[in-house]
């Protein structure tokens, strides 16, 4: 939109920085494949080593000229680094290189803004955008003015440069008020499936995981799905009949990834907080991916970071078809609980297994364990006791409920998050039947 990005077929030189430490270094396979999502035609691949950084460039001025002069030989239209680049770098090193720079994060948002699909996704995106775009603007964005027409907001004497803050701040404000109207019609939404009682069942999972494949398989609907990172940018709502459960509302969210920079998670915080709102989480997991350990720890970490790390999750090991002898199976723990359920999204084998998995989950997971509950919460103390929920009751020195209860976890869910909390918020002690 306000990016000149690359269309497909463009010609990249990819620079990948290899750090001294492992933590902080960035998987070159994965940048590749960040790159084929955005549409790039990568023509070359340049690892440089970080021993002697510069401030200007980031890299050592000697890379700079040899890089200068494989963009002249190999005819690149774009210099893409798998890392940070600060506003200043990225300039030097335009200039340098006589040819577009992006870093990471405008690559990652490049993709985010050719893959949203909803309204409220386009508007996030623009949103993250422009915030990026607000630390590195230089002068000359006069297609700016396309979008709030220019009238009456150029004074005289003002420069460019003044004029383009002030529209992109004027957008900023318009995508912002959008947006939050967006939210609020979601929100009550979502209070209306609550008050039907309808559970929410989310799936999460890292990029590339295969959550769309499987979320039109179990639904039968056509979602945008493709082999690239990021198809599913937008939560995408279903309304499903479980035999044995009835219906349940299952949403698709965006993919994780690493290291995603955190103004972006920030940026989508709204989508992913459709999982955390869930009565249960589906983890979808690449199981022919052999990072696949680090890709959950990745989810794990993102999920901590909207709250919803406490919430009931059944992993879903993906794409059995890939792995030899493993069948669809289901997985359970020690007290029979099914914890992972092995599938194909895409020759649709165990679907039905997962089906019967979360209809157990949600129907028969039975909270077994201790409430504290502060004297305010005395509306919800009653309703438990409504429920016929409550076995015994305690108080500690504080002057709390304790109450041992015993109600299924779905019921659980609803009743604490009607009053606007978790229930780890208020946990004691629990036992899983
Ligand atoms: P994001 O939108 O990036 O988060 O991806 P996603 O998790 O929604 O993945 P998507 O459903 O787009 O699938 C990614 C790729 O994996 C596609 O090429 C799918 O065809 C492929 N895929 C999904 N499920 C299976 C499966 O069961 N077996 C095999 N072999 N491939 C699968």
């Amino acid at each position: 939109m306000f990016f000149e990005r690359p269309g497909g077929g463009e010609r990249a030189i990819l620079v990948h920085l290899e750090g001294q430490d492992p933590e902080a270094r960035e998987d070159p396979q994965e940048f590749l494949e960040l790159a084929r999502s955005a549409g790039a035609d990568t023509v070359a691949f340049v690892s440089v080593s970080r021993h002697q950084p510069t401030a200007k460039y980031l890299i050592g001025s000697g890379k700079v000229d040899e890089l200068h002069d494989l963009v002249g030989a190999e005819k690149a239209e774009l210099v893409i680094f798998n890392h940070t680049l600060t506003p200043s770098q990225e300039r030097n090193l335009e200039r340098a290189f006589e040819c577009r720079v992006l870093d990471r994060t405008g690559l990652i948002l490049d993709i985010f803004a050719q893959r949203a699909r909803t309204h409220e996704g386009k508007l996030q995106v623009e949103l993250a955008q422009l915030e990026h775009m607000s630390t590195r603007l230089v002068r000359g964005w006069t297609h700016l003015e396309r979008q709030k027409g220019g009238i009456g907001l150029r004074g005289p004497g003002e420069t460019q440069l003044e004029t383009d803050r002030r529209l992109l701040r004027v957008r900023i404000r318009q995508i912002k008020q959008r947006l939050e109207k967006v939210r609020s019609q979601r929100e009550q939404a979502r209070r209306g499936r609550k008050r039907a009682d309808i559970p929410s069942v989310s799936l999460v999972g890292y990029t590339n995981a295969g959550k769309s494949t499987l979320f039109n398989s179990l639904t039968t609907s056509e979602v945008y799905a493709a082999d690239q990172l990021f198809a599913t940018l937008d939560p995408t709502l279903r309304r499903l009949e479980l035999d044995d459960l009835g219906p349940i509302v299952l949403a698709d969210t965006v993919g994780f990834i690493r290291h995603l920079p955190h103004k972006l998670v920030e940026a989508f915080r709204a989508t992913l907080e459709e999982s955390s709102n869930s009565d249960l989480l589906l983890h979808v997991i690449d199981a022919h991916e052999p990072e696949r350990m680090a890709q959950i720890e990745q989810v794990l970490a993102v999920l901590g970071e909207i709250g919803a790390e406490g919430l009931p999750m059944l992993e879903v090991y993906n794409k059995v078809d890939l792995l030899a002898n493993v069948e669809p199976h289901i997985q359970r723990d020690e007290d029979g609980k099914p914890e992972r359920v092995w599938l194909s999204a895409r020759d649709g084998s165990g679907l039905e297994l997962l089906e019967q998995a979360v209809a157990e989950l949600l129907g028969d997971d039975l909270f077994v364990g201790t409430l504290r509950l502060p004297q305010r919460f005395g509306r919800l103390r009653a309703q438990f006791f409504a429920l016929g929920a409550v076995q015994t009751e305690d108080h500690n020195e504080a002057g709390d409920a304790l109450l041992a209860v015993r109600l299924p976890r779905v019921e659980l869910n609803r009743l604490v998050s009607r009053e606007g909390w978790q229930p780890s918020e208020f946990l004691e002690q629990h036992t899983l039947q």
